[in-house]
């Protein structure tokens, strides 16, 4: 089946690829010409994925899926969560997110968080869900250049790595969106 995975991220892609490739064609936005930003003005992470999702579904008539993600910080009582794109700032990269959270997390011993992923899928008229979660610590500083977003200061549990120090299938076998892509993998066979 061909499905639209409504993003650009290139590390995105190549995780689900990797992931649900095999069983199935994935394409990017760019790939069926849409340029725009999509809307993404939700409360909750799984409010946003759907409005991705059904943008794309409305707007383009092709199946597709839409992910969301925040990193929920216990010492910052869930922080940044369902602003983790945007936590330093509207115009911020993710070298700003980071400093914001190390700084915010200066002299903290609690480092608890996790990364969580819903994945928003609309097909044949039909929307569904999936989440993935990992757990792990907030490093006190960046570690590997790797990955995307806070992957360099993010360590699951159980590893002495960081997301950033890892191989993509390394990451992929325990990551929040492996985690989530696998479940819609395992709805869609
Ligand atoms: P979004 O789901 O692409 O909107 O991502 C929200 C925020 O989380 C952005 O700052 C991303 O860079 C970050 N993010 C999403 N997925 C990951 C990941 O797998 N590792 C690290 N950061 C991520």
């Amino acid at each position: 089946m061909k499905l639209v995975f409504a993003t650009n991220n290139k590390h995105k892609l190549a995780e689900a690829k990797s992931i649900i490739g095999n069983d199935h064609e994935i394409v990017s936005l760019n790939d069926i010409g849409c340029n725009e930003n999509l809307p993404e003005t939700g409360n909750t992470i799984r409010q946003n994925a759907s409005q991705k999702a059904m943008y794309v579904y409305e707007k383009y008539g092709v199946n597709c899926f839409a992910d969301d993600t925040g990193l929920e910080i216990d010492a910052l009582e869930g922080r940044p969560g369902v602003y983790s794109a945007r936590y330093a700032g509207n115009d911020c990269d993710a070298n700003r997110n980071i400093e914001k959270v190390l700084t915010e997390l200066r002299d903290v011993a609690n480092r608890k968080a996790k990364f969580r992923t819903v994945i928003a899928l609309y097909i044949n008229s039909e929307k569904h869900f999936f989440e993935g979660v990992v757990d792990g610590t907030i490093l006190t500083e960046r570690k590997g250049s790797e990955g995307f977003g806070y992957d360099p200061v993010f360590c699951p549990d159980g590893n002495n790595l960081s997301f950033a120090e890892m191989t993509a299938s390394q990451k992929n076998a325990i990551s929040h969106r492996g985690r989530a892509l696998e479940k819609m993998k395992g709805f869609l066979i």
